[in-house]
């Protein structure tokens, strides 16, 4: 994920430039073990919805990745985007009964109200405002039906991130029974982060010298700051397709290492103790709470 919030508006823009996949949401091994990781949670869950299927409402659902295997679960999902570009792309990769795609902002959106069984929002709220994340949990309970869940998820982090009482607090606003689950380990997370970003410049570089300039500003050495060299040094790198190769597949060993390292944890096992030991602190902040059953309490 980005270190800094990108404003609602930058988004689109975001997910056009890159196209491809922004955050590679469907080959990096930390993306999918917090995946398996939340769908696990669900599976612990009594959601039962209406029927057969549980309606399921999935905020901010990118290029989709995650709303497919959500889909899987409950079988009935809709995936919401701000970014319409999102939300094309989804639709031209999935093509499944009970699984749409629409462009929608929340808070300010036209969905219906009161008719999800489930609400899932991963790595969402961290792009709003600080003064709309309040009007965004409360949506999310009034799309609801009474009793229904919302499954909301955060790195954890400073500002604009959370730390797990942070996010649990905002959710209890809206929410009844809020339970906390945080897990992954920081140390790995930053450190394949740190890949990441450098393979993110790479991609940058890639796009400056194949002629688009839509990220010129941002490789161009404009300035003798240490950080615009290193940029430019990057550009020339990213012009040597060994160089990209080598640390495109050191990232992708390093992230399936991650992946194995973290599903090998859990809880009581030996990796978590030894986590424990070493305060290593957890990467991610999961919470979990119920809409009033009674309609009439708000
Ligand atoms: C980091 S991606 C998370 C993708 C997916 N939920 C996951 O965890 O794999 C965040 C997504 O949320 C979308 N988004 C951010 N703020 C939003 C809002 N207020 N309403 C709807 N979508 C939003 C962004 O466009 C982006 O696609």
């Amino acid at each position: 994920m980005t270190r800094r919030s990108l404003a609602l508006e930058k988004l689109d823009e975001f997910h056009r430039r890159y196209e491809e996949d922004p955050w590679c949401l469907h080959w990096r091994g930390v993306e999918q073990v917090r995946h398996a990781h939340v769908l696990s949670v669900l599976g612990t869950l009594d959601l039962s919805g209406s029927t057969n299927t549980i309606s399921t409402l999935d905020v901010g659902c990118s290029r989709g990745d995650f709303s497919g295997k959500l889909h899987n679960l409950t079988g009935e999902v809709t995936a919401v985007d701000v970014s319409q570009t999102a939300v094309d792309i989804a639709t031209s990769r999935y093509n499944l009964d009970g699984l749409v795609f629409i462009s929608q902002t929340i808070p300010g959106s036209s969905l219906a109200r009161g008719v999800y069984d489930l609400a899932t929002c991963l790595e969402v709220i961290y792009y709003l405002q600080e003064k709309d994340r309040n009007k965004f949990i409360f949506e999310i309970s009034e799309l609801l039906r009474p009793g229904g869940t919302i499954l909301i998820t955060s790195l954890v982090g400073g500002a604009p991130y959370f730390q797990p009482q942070e996010l649990q607090t905002l959710v209890e606003q809206s929410f009844e029974e809020p339970f906390m689950i945080c897990y992954g380990w920081s140390m790995f997370q930053q450190f394949e982060q740190n890949l990441f970003r450098l393979y993110w410049r790479l991609n940058l570089a890639h796009h400056y010298t194949s002629g688009d300039n839509g990220d010129r500003d941002e490789v161009t050495p404009n300035s003798s700051t240490t950080e615009s060299l290193a940029k430019h040094l990057l550009v020339n790198l990213g012009k040597m397709p060994v160089f990209g190769w080598l640390l495109r597949a050191s990232l992708v060993t390093f992230s399936s290492t991650v992946k194995v390292l973290l599903i090998w944890q859990g809880p009581g096992r030996l990796a978590h103790r030894f986590a424990r030991l070493l305060r290593l602190t957890p990467s991610h902040t999961i919470i979990v709470a119920r809409k009033s059953p009674d309609p009439a309490d708000k």
